[in-house]
């Protein structure tokens, strides 16, 4: 990680050697901060590019972007920032961070031209971010159990959590929404909920919370570690995709009817992964889940399955990776039964280097799912489509990974290159995994109008 961004920042400073931030040559249109810029940052760059969130310094006035205009031409020329791998040549999602080329070209040619502020008194008002939700008032809201201290040891931390809750009586649940305490350190988040029988478990609020990845031998230690079973020693009911955080992130909101929850009186929001960034300082965290409650009881629940890793289909070959290779792993899945598609998760580790996944129909015809063309281990999101997505049964879902683990991968966690490999259960980075993750319904006639936007 440490590596990459050296590398990063070593490339855009050599730009700034070479092509000086902004000089001025003419072109024939004068682009300025009011008119252009400002709205192209407001609404692609500020969400994260602020007061303490993890974009690291703001962009929100002309001195802000200014004093880094061949850094932001840089970034945005590469496609850097803002950060969103999937190549939206290939499929759109919702809440896509894309600039168009225009944008793109505005931006550099307001660089090259010499930053130019234009009539100042015309700089539109920056947006207003709302604190705490982005979706209203929670009817609930669940804190971690204790506070977590993060060291100032410059390491990235991998951990799970177990984040236990008692509530008076089983509420059905709409939507769940992760807000980071630690803005800056809290990079991801991907939760599951755990349901307790009342009479299973006495004491939810008791136990260990906490477990560090790198420190677990395989997934079922880490879960009796983490105290997660009934007092029996069998496992309480787990509901996947709860909700799912990064940065600039706020969970869709399905229309009526799609997906939702049923919170029991005992239970627990459970961090399968919670990724804390590197700090120079110590300092805490105490990150909490906004709950909103549903009116009913959720008709057609989320679903989820998932090809390669612990998948419904094994990875071909087994995700073995010799040291200095290249190699392409794939998993194909043919549908049992008609589904609609709501969101897709291609996941991977450090030695990532493509994604793609598409679906043969049984007509013949191929979908488009997800294509990215530079995997980036730090952005892994949850792409929701724009439309449900109808895939018949019968259709085969083909998912493909390329790994590199030569020395030109700046993120290989080992040099020299060391043999890499799925390790039955670890979640370690080093150790590699290979999955395509998808949220369906089962279908039913009509999904492919039903638009997933928000509104
Ligand atoms: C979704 C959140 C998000 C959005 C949106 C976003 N950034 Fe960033 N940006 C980050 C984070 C986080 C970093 C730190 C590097 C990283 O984590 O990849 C960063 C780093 C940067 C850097 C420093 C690169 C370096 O290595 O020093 C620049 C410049 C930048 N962003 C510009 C922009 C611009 C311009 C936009 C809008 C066009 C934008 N960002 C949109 C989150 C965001």
């Amino acid at each position: 990680m440490i590596q990459k961004r050296y590398s990063i920042l070593l490339i855009i400073f050599s730009n700034i050697l070479f092509f000086n931030s902004c000089t001025t040559h003419k072109t024939p249109e004068k682009v300025t901060y009011s008119e252009h810029i400002a709205p192209i940052i407001y609404k692609n760059c500020t969400t994260c590019h602020r007061a303490g969130e993890a974009g690291g310094f703001n962009l929100i006035s002309y001195q802000d972007a200014s004093s880094r205009g061949a850094l932001l031409k840089y970034v945005t020329t590469s496609r850097f920032m803002p950060p969103w791998p999937a190549d939206a040549t290939y499929s759109h999602f919702i809440d896509e961070k894309v600039l168009t080329h225009e944008e793109i070209d505005l931006i550099a040619r307001w660089v090259d031209q010499g930053c130019a502020i234009g009539d100042s008194t015309n700089i539109p008002a920056p947006p207003v971010f709302p604190k705490g939700s982005q979706l209203g008032k929670p009817d609930l809201v669940i804190k971690l159990r204790d506070v977590y201290s993060i060291k100032g040891n410059g390491k990235d931390n991998f951990l799970l959590m177990r984040v236990p809750y008692q509530i008076p009586k089983d509420t059905f649940v709409s939507v769940v929404e992760v807000v980071p305490d630690n803005r800056k350190l809290v990079h991801h988040v991907n939760a599951q909920l755990l349901s307790y029988d009342f009479d299973k478990r006495k004491d939810v609020m008791k136990g260990n919370v906490v477990v560090d990845i790198p420190e677990v031998a395989n997934t079922l230690d880490a879960y009796k570690q983490l105290d997660l079973p009934n007092d029996d020693g069998t496992f309480p009911m787990l509901t996947f995709s709860l909700t799912n955080y990064l940065p600039g992130v706020t969970p869709p909101l399905y229309p009526e009817g799609i997906g939702g929850f049923q919170f029991t009186r005992k239970g627990a929001i459970f961090l399968k992964d919670i990724h804390y960034g590197p700090s120079r300082t110590d300092t805490t965290d105490q990150t909490a889940f906004n709950v909103f409650y549903a009116k009913q009881k959720p008709k057609r629940p989320l679903k989820e399955f998932q090809l390669g890793t612990f998948g419904v289909v094994p990875t071909v070959p087994p995700l073995v990776i010799p040291p200095d290779t290249v190699m392409t792993f794939h998993a194909d899945y043919t549908l049992p039964n008609d589904i609609s598609v709501l969101t897709v998760n291609p996941h991977m580790h450090l030695l990532g280097h493509k994604f793609l996944a598409y679906a043969l129909l049984p007509s013949g015809d191929t979908v488009h799912l997800i294509r990215i063309n530079k995997w980036d281990f730090r952005w892994q999101y949850f792409y929701t489509f724009k439309t449900m997505l109808h895939l018949p049964k019968g259709t085969v879902i083909h998912a493909q990974g390329v790994y590199d683990n030569t020395r030109h991968n700046p993120n290989n966690p080992f040099s020299p290159p060391q043999l890499v490999a799925e390790r039955e259960g670890s979640m370690r980075t080093s150790d590699e995994m290979f999955q395509f993750i998808v949220t369906y319904l089962p279908y039913k006639a009509g999904d492919e109008n039903i638009s997933l936007e928000r509104k």
